[in-house]
């Protein structure tokens, strides 16, 4: 099989920061809601700590410092080097509707570059609430580091909003994932690992764009 060459090691090794970091954040945030005792994870051999909530801040705090480094690197990178193809674009909302109606049988997919209109989407999607975790995060990290007093109804929404926003990050992370498992996306998956994709399928799907 001929290949192409889709993403470079530094691009695969902060997505994999990211994403490794992002589930674990995920996982520790929930944990400090009493939900893994009542829910019984605490009884999966192994995950007994689960519930003990002086060891999953801890987590949070260790994979939170890893999700800001990466996404901090990968603006700064990205920007440096002025590569902006997966940022939206104007005409890529119905860029967007147009490819989901392709996927669903009806009208020609359109032509796309190296990321299409609906990644670009996503991308911009999955980033803003990375970023509003980030913030909401520091602020309450803040908070933590000693006797300081913040408005408590300041506090309250800061609270809200990382709870809802960690909620809506895990909705995506399965979206995401569940999207490329579809046939058409499938092949895409090697992108992230050995950095090639099949050059058959780059060419038809992503006509526009010259690896
Ligand atoms: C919390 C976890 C994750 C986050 C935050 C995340 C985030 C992202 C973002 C923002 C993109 C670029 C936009 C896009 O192409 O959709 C991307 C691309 C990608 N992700 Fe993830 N990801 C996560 C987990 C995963 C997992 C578990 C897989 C394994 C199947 C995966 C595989 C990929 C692939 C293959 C691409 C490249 C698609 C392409 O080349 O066009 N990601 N990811
Ligand atoms: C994928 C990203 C993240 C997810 C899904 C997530 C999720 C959560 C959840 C569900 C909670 C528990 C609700 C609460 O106590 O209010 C929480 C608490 C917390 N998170 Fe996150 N979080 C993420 C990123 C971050 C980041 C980047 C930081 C720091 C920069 C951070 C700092 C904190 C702090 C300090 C707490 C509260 C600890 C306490 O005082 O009880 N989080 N997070």
């Amino acid at each position: 099989m001929r290949t192409v060459h889709r993403h470079t090691l530094t691009v695969r090794v902060t997505h994999w920061l990211i994403a490794g970091s992002g589930i674990v954040l995920l996982f520790s945030g929930f944990g400090q809601m009493p939900m893994y005792k009542r829910y019984n994870i605490i009884k999966i051999p192994g995950l007994g700590w689960s519930s003990d909530y002086e060891i999953t801040l801890l987590i949070h705090y260790i994979s939170a410092a890893l999700f800001c480094a990466a996404i901090l690197f990968h603006m700064v990178y990205h920007f440096r080097r002025k590569e902006f193809g997966i940022v939206p674009k104007k005409g890529d909302v119905a860029g967007s509707i147009q490819g989901l109606k392709a996927m669903l049988g009806m009208g020609k997919e359109p032509e796309h570059e190296k990321f299409q209109a609906k990644q670009r989407i996503i991308y911009a999607i999955i980033g803003s609430t990375s970023l509003i975790l980030l913030a909401t995060g520091l602020i309450k990290s803040y908070k933590n580091l000693g006797p300081i007093i913040l408005d408590p109804m300041f506090l309250q929404w800061t609270a809200f909003i990382h709870t809802g926003t960690g909620m809506f990050f895990m909705l995506l992370f399965i979206a995401h994932v569940a999207a490329l498992l579809l046939k058409g996306h499938r092949p895409l998956i090697p992108s992230m690992f050995s950095g090639k994709i099949d050059a058959d399928y780059a060419r038809t799907h992503h006509s526009k764009w010259q690896p």
